[in-house]
């Protein structure tokens, strides 16, 4: 079996704000209205590790007692691209964080009988090469979602790509390793596994159904 523990590029967030709203999130007991609003408090708080080693540049600026060389981020403003549906869950919290942050959105479903992602809707910013594009999905299961939207970004000219989701499932992260070794993957949660529908187990069940209600 892959082992996670000695990848780095593969990063856990153990950190015990995210583990106990995604704790919250896990119940089935919790409505829509709290469930949005925790998806998009986690995404939020990803935000710190995934900026972790955002490039910094030098500049002259003036405090009002002495001027300085001070750091500020490097570059064009980054990219978050949500996998719809379940994925836009996560934006408005990461936006929060990141203001300026430009949006790209990918629209792609998973087949319930094939499994196989179904392409539906693809529209980015443009200079998507000299970005980071951050794709978000809260649910990396299979891994045929993600690695299919890594495909995509990198066809439209995305080289510096990461992968966040809340609750992945080892198979998931193992394809995703597989297909793009240079994808950095972050998440909040890696469960047991998956069951005979390939749902993650234990999971949240579906995660696009409990963010808009549509169950
Ligand atoms: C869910 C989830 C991922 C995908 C994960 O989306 O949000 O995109 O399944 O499964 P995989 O790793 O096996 O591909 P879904 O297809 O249910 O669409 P939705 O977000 O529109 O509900
Ligand atoms: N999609 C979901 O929303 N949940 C799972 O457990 C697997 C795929």
């Amino acid at each position: 079996m892959y082992n996670f523990k000695d990848d780095k590029m593969v990063v856990v967030i153990d950190h015990p704000l995210v583990t106990h709203k995604l704790t919250q999130i896990r119940k089935e007991e919790t409505g829509t209205n709290e469930f949005r609003k925790i998806v998009n408090e986690i995404g939020g708080l990803m935000v710190y590790e995934i900026t972790r080693d955002l490039e910094l540049e030098e500049v002259d600026i003036k405090t009002p007692v002495a001027p300085m060389k001070a750091k500020q981020i490097a570059g064009e403003k980054l990219v978050i691209c949500p996998i719809l549906r379940a994925g836009l869950g996560m934006v408005d919290g990461i936006l929060q964080m990141l203001p300026s942050a430009r949006v790209g959105h990918i629209g792609l479903y998973r087949d319930e009988d094939t499994l196989q992602p179904v392409e539906y809707f693809a529209k980015f910013p443009n200079k998507l090469d000299e970005r980071l594009v951050i794709i978000v999905d809260p649910m990396l299961a299979t891994g045929g979602s993600a690695v299919a939207a890594i495909e995509l970004v990198k066809n439209k000219g995305a080289k510096n790509i990461k992968f966040v989701c809340l609750v992945a499932a080892p198979e998931g992260v193992a394809l995703i390793r597989e297909k793009h070794p240079d994808v950095p993957v972050i998440v909040a949660a890696l469960d047991e596994g998956l069951n005979e529908k390939s749902y993650i187990v234990p999971g949240l069940g579906d995660c696009g159904d409990r963010i808009y209600g549509t169950k």
